[in-house]
């Protein structure tokens, strides 16, 4: 089988865990705080608190930000549904804006559109607490533009940065552009400690009440055992920081191999009825995912080829979620077909296709020819 992911687990990744499993000390300890680092000076932003997982940083980002019930965050409506979830979490309502058709990232004046209407009304100005754009598939949102936004109307920004470690937009990383930026670890992510996230953020205060809320409440600048606010545990283990800082030392290595792996598919699709991905200019885009976008007549069918593909071994999926139409969504506020016009056509036509590491040319030609097989007829 030709897998969608295979993550680069190698010997010295196998090492770090085996010594920390062996010494006995597993949770939350010296190497995460390590790990933390490492991912603060990589992001070039103060602090970074490293957590169970992307849904967990997002969560708490929120809860940071003091996102209560009725309150409204400002969302792309093209996402993981975590995105939408840890805002339902906090007892507030997510405000979804539709998606550019090419990078399938937040349209900035989709939010301008939504932001002037939400801060014209005083009933429900009061209630928008943050932006939560998204790094789609680890191509970073217009930070520029959607800041432009928030600062006209002074709403902090949560970077949805799950997909997007070592991404840039003008050579300023994902993660340093907003108030705080939340990455994932999942074995999807370029690099991964099997479940992990982490928050980076320039604001020590913001940080400080992160730390509490990852651990139980507890203060981590008191010098005693102080319980100043109820949290959770969301705590990573020491043995996902020792794997994160192994990870992290190949990070440029796969990211390179993955960027080369996705122009050699720009090339095998020139042409090609499967529209290969759009990068803006001056983004480093790391390629989570490489996702594509099937021609209008295969759409009814999409199902069926990642099915057939399967069946020739190759592992394909869709691109992510349209979670205003997810049931729950749909269901609680009444969203419909058209209400995102770009995010119905991008959520429908989206196929990623598998790549990771040391993928060789050989296999991605494979891909390519099951897939264009099925879309020839
Ligand atoms: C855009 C986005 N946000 C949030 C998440 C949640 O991350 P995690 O699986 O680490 O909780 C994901 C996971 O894939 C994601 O893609």
């Amino acid at each position: 089988m030709i897998r969608l992911i295979i993550p680069s687990i190698e010997e010295d990744d196998l090492q770090a865990v085996r010594e920390i499993l062996a010494s006995g000390y597993l949770v939350q300890g010296p190497r995460v705080a390590a790990f933390e680092r490492a991912i603060a000076d990589y992001v070039g932003v103060q602090h970074a608190v490293a957590v169970s997982n992307c849904t967990a940083a997002l969560h708490l980002s929120l809860l940071a930000l003091d996102v209560r019930p009725g309150d409204l965050v400002v969302v792309a409506a093209y996402s993981w549904i975590a995105t939408a979830n840890v805002i339902e979490l906090c007892g507030a309502q997510p405000v979804f804006v539709d998606v550019q058709p090419d990078t399938f990232n937040m349209d900035p004046m989709q939010l301008a559109q939504v932001m002037g209407r939400l801060m014209e009304n005083s009933a429900t100005a009061v209630r928008v607490k943050a932006i939560l754009p998204v790094h789609t598939f680890g191509q970073m949102a217009d930070m520029p533009a959607i800041l432009e936004v928030a600062r006209h109307y002074r709403i902090p920004v949560v970077e949805d940065a799950a997909c997007a470690l070592g991404a840039s937009w003008d050579g300023l990383p994902a993660g340093s552009w907003g108030s705080m930026g939340c990455f994932s670890f999942h074995p999807r992510k370029a690099i991964t400690t099997g479940e992990g996230g982490m928050i980076v953020t320039n604001d020590a205060g913001l940080a400080r009440t992160l730390r509490m809320l990852r651990n139980h409440g507890l203060d981590p600048e008191s010098t005693t055992a102080d319980f100043v606010r109820p949290g959770f545990n969301y705590r990573l283990t020491e043995f996902q920081g020792a794997l994160g800082l192994t990870q992290f030392a190949k990070l440029e290595r796969i990211i390179t191999a993955r960027q080369k792996a996705a122009a050699h598919y720009d090339q095998l699709l020139a042409g090609a009825s499967l529209c290969s991905p759009v990068v803006s200019p001056g983004v480093r885009h790391i390629y989570q995912s490489y996702v594509t976008l099937l021609p209008e007549e295969a759409v009814s069918r999409r199902a069926d080829l990642i099915r057939h593909w399967h069946e020739q071994d190759v592992e394909a999926a869709i691109g992510t979620i349209h979670m205003p139409l997810t049931a729950y969504y749909q269901s609680r506020y009444g969203y419909r077909e058209g209400d995102f016009p770009v995010t119905d056509v991008v959520a429908e036509r989206s196929v990623t296709l598998p790549l990771y590491e040391n993928m060789s040319p050989t296999v991605q030609a494979r891909v390519v020819e099951v897939v264009l097989a099925d879309l020839m007829v």
